[in-house]
């Protein structure tokens, strides 16, 4: 620890605290034990200290045993109703500064499924089990798996995510530390899953930028169709006809998709709802969970027929759409 190019050495206690919300943890976690320390040091000692001074034989002084203190007994509910509801502001305080995704953070996709990480970045370049971020700038994950539940975990930044499929879920985190971190599944996600293991390697901007730029891994692209997640989304889109309902000629008048993105939704009923990542995956693979005002509920789910980065490629022609305005 204390160097700038920090590494995870084979064993450690505590990896070294490499995010900008990883000392704010630290404290917390310090302090919680400390708190607890204290007490159990406390009780501990004066079940001793009674032992020994109220053990048979010896002549303490029984005559008096006290029947009633009112002040010691609001004092010990109070004092730690107090310190509890003070932790838990703090704590509550710390999760909600890890949660609020910073505008600007740099939106990378993580498929996770039996038994590897899938990362994309935005330009379309993949890597497996490797994660490439810039120092000191926001990182947005958007996470969603292909099988079971998985979890998301980098103990150097202190933070963790489950990953659960049929749904998105994201994790931010600004890394403040150049240098290689582990990066694990921390939910039981089947016979392999203590292999489910990979990197996070935090590089200075030059050095990302360089590293995005470079051609892929053939390793990994060999395997991978070629194009920006956009790219294959819009192929995928026409494979799959979605413009036969969705487009501006069509009879059936499903929802324009053109700008549909980040706006608001009005669904039947009286809600609404924000057309993010999370509604338009759900709007294909669940359509008639949530129908939009006006419309049939003739949309069929496309669950069995796509994969988790099926669906993401998807997601990212959609969003691209959405920056479009309606012609
Ligand atoms: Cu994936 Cu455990």
């Amino acid at each position: 620890m204390g160097d700038d190019a920090a590494s995870s050495p084979a064993f450690t206690l505590l990896d070294a605290s490499a995010s900008s919300i990883a000392s704010r943890v630290d404290l917390l976690f310090v302090a919680l034990l400390a708190l607890c320390g204290t007490v159990a040091l406390g009780i501990a000692a004066t079940i001793v200290v009674f032992c020994v001074r109220y053990r048979a034989g010896h002549r303490a002084d029984r005559r008096h045993p006290p029947t009633q203190a009112r002040a010691l007994e609001v004092g010990w509910a109070v004092a730690p109703l107090l310190v509890f509801i003070g932790v838990f502001v703090w704590a509550a305080w710390t999760y909600a500064q890890s949660r609020r995704v910073p505008p600007d953070a740099l939106a990378i996709h993580v498929v996770a499924k039996q038994w590897m990480w899938k990362l994309e970045h935005a330009n379309g370049k993949q890597e497996i089990d490797e994660l490439h971020v810039p120092v000191d700038r926001p990182v947005l994950l958007i996470l969603a798996s292909q099988d079971a539940i998985h979890s998301f975990f980098v103990p150097a930044f202190r933070l963790k995510q489950d990953v659960v499929p049929g749904r998105y879920t994201q994790l931010w985190f600004t890394a403040t530390r150049v240098g290689e971190f582990r990066m694990m599944c921390s939910e039981f996600c089947g016979s392999q899953h203590s292999a489910m293991l990979g990197r996070v390697i935090v590089m200075r901007q030059p050095d990302y930028s360089r590293w995005l730029d470079a051609p892929p891994n053939p390793a990994v692209a060999r395997a991978e169709p070629a194009g920006a997640p956009r790219d294959r989304g819009r192929a995928l889109f026409d494979r799959l006809a979605c413009a036969s309902c969705h487009g501006a000629g069509s009879s059936v008048r499903a929802p324009r998709l053109e700008g549909l993105y980040g706006g608001r939704v009005e669904l039947e009923g009286s809600d609404s709802v924000v057309a993010d990542d999370a509604y338009l995956r759900e709007s294909i693979v669940a359509p008639g969970r949530r129908i939009v005002r006006g419309q049939a509920a003739l949309m069929p789910s496309y669950a069995d027929q796509l994969d988790a980065e099926q669906i993401e490629d998807l997601v990212a022609y959609l969003r691209a759409l959405g920056s479009e305005a309606h012609p």
